[in-house]
């Protein structure tokens, strides 16, 4: 059994100011040096990836983005590229957040694209995948999950998965204060791990899968405590200083 080390992300979502950053940033970091085991991340707008950049640089949290064009460079108005992600200090960047698919219209294939943009300027993605509620209702979530993911791995091959991260994020579980339970976060995460074994066992036991929705300082141990679930990418609960700092303290195992 490869042992994993726990990561704990922030996604901020469209939330911040450059007042409210600094103080939730300071927060971290200084609530947060003593933990050795776990990796800490926030991914934040667009525009305050310089003040997240200019806090962060030379302490243990790494900051990233929640997007990234699928293009290199040109003409492509409104896109930010991973070089210029690089050029800000990113150490990752989001991609196929399920309110990216639904609310913008990516498909996997379009997030597969992103996947790869991200990992050829030196980033590393985090790649998330998950059902709706109707699906899971259908029993159909391993189904959508494994779509999901093939895009990525028919794309650029199983091996790129190595210098990446998962998020299972049930859409249902996002935003809603409805976390699945343990053993059903726990259920997706050894299918997932298991479908990509199939392809590489060795990317698969190396790999970290982080889950996603509603998760509080009150539900994060049980949830990291499971075999397969590495970590969290925290909505709302990662603008909340203490939530968070618990949250982190939760993984640090
Ligand atoms: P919440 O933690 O607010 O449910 O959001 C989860 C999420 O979408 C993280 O990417």
């Amino acid at each position: 059994m490869a042992t994993r080390s726990k990561l704990v992300a922030g996604n901020w979502k469209m939330h911040g100011s450059t007042a409210q950053n600094r103080d939730l940033l300071d927060a971290i970091v200084s609530r947060t040096a003593w933990l050795e085991k776990a990796s800490i991340a926030v991914a934040v707008p667009y525009p305050y990836l310089w003040q997240a950049q200019s806090i962060l640089a030379n302490t243990h949290v790494s900051w990233g983005a929640q997007n990234v064009s699928q293009y290199e460079k040109g003409a492509y108005t409104g896109e930010v590229s991973a070089a210029m992600l690089v050029d800000f200090g990113c150490r990752y960047a989001i991609v196929g957040h399920s309110e990216r698919r639904a609310l913008f219209g990516e498909d996997s294939h379009t997030v597969a694209l992103k996947f790869r943009a991200a990992q050829a300027a030196g980033l590393t993605p985090i790649l998330c995948i998950g059902e709706t509620l109707d699906q899971r209702e259908t029993g159909v979530t391993e189904q959508v999950v494994a779509e999901q993911l093939d895009a990525v791995i028919e794309l650029t091959g199983v091996n790129a998965l190595s210098s990446s991260v998962l998020a299972y994020e049930p859409v249902w579980a996002i935003g809603t204060g409805k976390t699945a339970t343990p053993q059903q976060a726990q259920d997706v995460h050894a299918f997932i791990r298991s479908r990509i074994a199939a392809h590489d066992p060795a990317v698969s036991a190396k790999l970290r899968v982080l889950y996603g929705g509603s998760v509080k300082a009150s539900n994060a141990a049980e949830l990291f405590c499971m075999p397969d679930i590495d970590g969290g990418l925290i909505g709302g609960a990662s603008l909340v200083a203490d939530e968070f700092v618990a949250i982190c303290n939760a993984a640090k195992n």
